[in-house]
This record gives C-alpha cells, structure tokens and sequence, in this order.
C-alpha cells in the first residue's frame, strides 16, 4: 500500500513496487490520512505486507500560512498510517525531508545529527517521524530532497525547463545547497530497504550536492539550452514564507549497512531523466 499514490513519488513507488506484486496506492479524495477510521479501514481490507506512507502536504509556503493543517495531515496522519500498520501487521516506511535540518551545518548531514527545523513544513514532518516511531517502533523513515521525476503537479526541474522554452527570464537563488534525487531512483532504494528489513532513519537522496543554481544549470546543459541566462540571486529576495536551510544536503550513511549500494550521482540520474527514452512530460 502506498499512501499519496498520486503525488510525484507515488507515482514513482507504483512503477517499481508493482513489478513485484500487488499494489494499491489511494490518495485524495478516495483516501485522506486525516481520518483515522477511514484509514485503519483501508488496511484491514487489502491487508498489506508492507506500508510506504508518502502522503503529506508538502507546499512548504502554505504550509507556514496553514501550520494547523500542517500538522493534521503530516502528524496527525502519519500517525494514523502508522497505527493502522501496527493493527494490520504490515511493515512500515514513512518518507520525511531534509527540511528536518535547520541547515547550519556546512557539511552534508547524517542521520545522526539533530533535527532543528527552521519552518512549519519540518516542524510538521519532524513530528510526524515521532509519531511514526512511538506507534510503529520498528518503522523505517526515509528522509530524502529536492525530489524530482515524471508526473506529479511539478518541481523545480520541471520549471527550469519550461521558464527557458518559453524565453521568461530566469532568478535562481544560488545561497541553498541540496541534494537533487530522481524519483525513480529513491523508490528503487525503498524497495531494497523493505526487502532488507531496515529499520529507523535513513538518509535516501542521488549522490553529490548542488545549489539550486547549479541544479538549473545542469538542467539547461542537458535540454541544449546551455546560452540561456539565468540570474543568481539570494534567498531573501523571492520573499518566500517559510525559510529554508542553506545547506540540506544528505549523506547517505546508514545504507551501506543494509548493504544497499549508495545511489548514482545527481547529474547522471538528471541526465537519464532529462534525454534518456522515459523522459515522460519533462
Ligand atoms: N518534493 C520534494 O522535493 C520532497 C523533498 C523531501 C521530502 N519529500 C517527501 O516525500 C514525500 C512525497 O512527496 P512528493 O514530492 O511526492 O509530494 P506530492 O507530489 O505533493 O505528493 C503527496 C501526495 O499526498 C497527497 N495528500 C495530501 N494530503 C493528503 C491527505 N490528507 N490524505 C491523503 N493524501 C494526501 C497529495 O494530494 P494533493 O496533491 O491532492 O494534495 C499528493 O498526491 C512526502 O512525504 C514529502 O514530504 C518531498
């Protein structure tokens, strides 16, 4: 089972998941993981073996406006999910977010660093991994970033790409460092979790780091487009609501121990999805 099966990487865990079995991935409206009932439900119809919870709100900036929501959905019904596991004896996996990190760190964090989240959005997810643990003890949590892959309502990648088809100018801010990750390659890597029976948190995201401005660059490289201007600037001039840590990148440490190979390079898996045969809507 695979809540928020219609969200980007929904979409992605359906692919892989369902060449190895059965799959069912409800998501709004036929299932909303803020009503308890409805959720404990679900699973005591299809009985899962296994649960990846990847419904949340994830609009970090409506998130600040609408932190009681917030924390409804990414708390509240991560709980739900989790205890409808528990009853239903499935294994669990809860994706969470490098916004966890208040970014002060100037090297990629581990999974043993202290979650200080700078915005409701992590606030939210943060709480949502402790209600995951307290109710599921054995759960994994995989925290990942900057996600990006086909389908979905859109990323980043997906706006760099069609701001330069249409001529708009481009501001890209150049002061927040991430690690980009293809959807398909994150959903790859849960899969071999469950299979290895992980448990706790694990750090999930395409090797290496980028800014969001050389994440542009590369993108506008690979679609041919590499003429194009773009404008660096700094974070506080988009004026956003929620702020962001500088740095979030993700050092993947605890996979190796489940003897999952680490992931390819960022730019490698943004080249496959940018000219590789599935580039889908890109
Ligand atoms: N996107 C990123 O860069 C990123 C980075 C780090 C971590 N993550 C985490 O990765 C996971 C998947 O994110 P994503 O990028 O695939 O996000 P997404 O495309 O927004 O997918 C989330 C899905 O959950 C659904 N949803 C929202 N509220 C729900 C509710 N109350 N009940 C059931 N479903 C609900 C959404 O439906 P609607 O679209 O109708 O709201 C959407 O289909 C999330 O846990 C997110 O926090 C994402």
């Amino acid at each position: 089972m695979i809540t928020g099966g219609e969200g980007q990487l929904g979409l992605a865990l359906r692919r892989v998941f369902s060449r190895r079995g059965e799959v069912r991935a409800p998501d709004l409206p036929g299932l909303d993981v803020t009503r308890r009932d409805d959720v404990m439900r679900y699973v005591d119809r299809f009985h899962p073996d296994v649960v990846i919870h990847a419904a949340a709100f994830t609009d970090v900036d409506r998130c600040e406006k609408e932190s009681e929501t917030a924390f409804r959905v990414n708390e509240e019904g991560s709980r739900h999910v989790a205890e409808a596991a528990r009853e239903g004896g499935a294994r669990l996996v809860a994706v969470s977010t490098d916004f966890v990190f208040d970014g002060r760190k100037k090297t990629p964090y581990a999974e043993s660093d202290r979650p200080a989240p700078l915005n409701v959005y992590g606030a939210s997810k943060l709480a949502g991994e402790r209600a995951v643990i307290e109710s599921v003890p054995g759960a994994a949590i995989v925290r990942t970033a900057w996600l990006y892959g086909p389908g979905g309502t859109g990323n980043f990648v997906r706006s760099i790409v069609a701001a330069a088809r249409s001529g708009r100018e481009m501001r890209v801010v150049d002061d927040q460092v991430g690690s980009p990750t293809l959807t398909g390659d994150l959903a790859e890597a849960i899969h071999s979790l469950v299979e290895r029976r992980g448990e706790g948190v694990y750090h999930v995201v395409n090797a290496g780091e980028a800014t969001r401005y050389d994440l542009a660059r590369a993108v506008l490289d690979l679609i041919g487009l590499a003429d194009v201007p773009i404008e660096r600037i700094d974070s506080f001039r988009l004026d956003l609501a929620a702020a962001r840590p500088a740095n979030s990148a993700l050092a993947c440490s605890r996979l190796a121990e489940l003897g999952v190979p680490p992931l390819r390079h960022w730019r490698e898996a943004l080249e496959e999805h940018l000219t590789g045969e599935e580039t889908g809507d890109v």
